[in-house]
């Protein structure tokens, strides 16, 4: 690994009134490249179901395609991916996040996701165990680590996860699996350095980007952390 750290903002923590100037704060002032500029947004789509918190769907990820270059990170965390999920492909989501909790099935989906020409994603939430999953993971680009209990930003990391981000790091690294490790909950400046010595590639921070003065700042400030903790 010890390659550049992703980091992908997540606009839970952002005013839901001005979605397209917060991403524009991330967008290294459209310079490709520059620190300040995030890697990936990650977009929260939450249905009241599979979590008690309701966001944005569709409708929206279509308007936030139109307003920005950078790609969009979409984590699902609804029920029935199995039927809505393809959605967010066809619309041109950069890469489609379901819950392995949710997914009947997980191996279909992500074939339908990767033939509509996004990357898939599973996540799995902080008490889910890996093991359960590995078969599905060899189909998917991404694996999503759940940090926190998903449904609301704001909340304190789980470092009992780490666990999970070693045993995928070394599955990555020795050639069993083929998925970037992205991590989502709690990373700000306090907790992203053992996250990264863990092995995550790409760091999903929401309250942290958008409670900072300069969200652009901040993301920069986290990666620096992160790039300096990797092995
Ligand atoms: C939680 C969401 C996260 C959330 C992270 O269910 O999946 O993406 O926005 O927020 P922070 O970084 O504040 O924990
Ligand atoms: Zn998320």
């Amino acid at each position: 690994m010890a390659h550049r750290p992703l980091i992908a903002p997540s606009i839970l923590s952002a005013d839901f009134a001005r979605l397209g100037e917060e991403i524009h704060a991330v967008a290294g002032g459209g310079e490709i490249g520059a620190d300040t500029r995030a890697d990936w947004v990650h977009v929260d789509v939450m249905d009241a179901h599979f979590v008690p918190n309701l966001t944005l769907g569709l409708p929206v990820v279509q308007s936030l395609l139109k307003a920005t270059d950078l790609p969009l990170d979409c984590h699902l965390m609804i029920e029935d991916p199995d039927r809505w999920a393809i959605g967010y492909a066809e619309a041109g989501a950069y890469n489609v996040t379901v819950h392995a909790e949710a997914a009947k099935d997980p191996v279909k989906i992500a074939k339908d996701l990767r033939a509509a020409g996004a990357k898939a994603g599973l996540s799995v939430k902080p008490g889910t165990p890996l093991e359960d999953h590995l078969d599905a993971l060899k189909h998917y680009d991404t694996l999503l680590v759940m940090s926190v209990e998903p449904g609301f930003g704001g909340q304190s990391f789980i470092a009992e996860v780490l666990g999970k981000v070693r045993d995928a790091r070394r599955l990555v690294d020795t050639g069993h699996l083929n998925v970037l490790v992205e991590i989502d909950g709690g990373i700000n400046a306090d907790t992203i350095e053992q996250a990264a010595e863990a092995g995550v590639d790409c760091f999903v921070a929401g309250s942290a980007v958008y409670s900072a003065a300069d969200p652009g700042k901040a993301v920069a400030a986290l990666r620096d952390l992160a790039a300096n903790a990797q092995h």
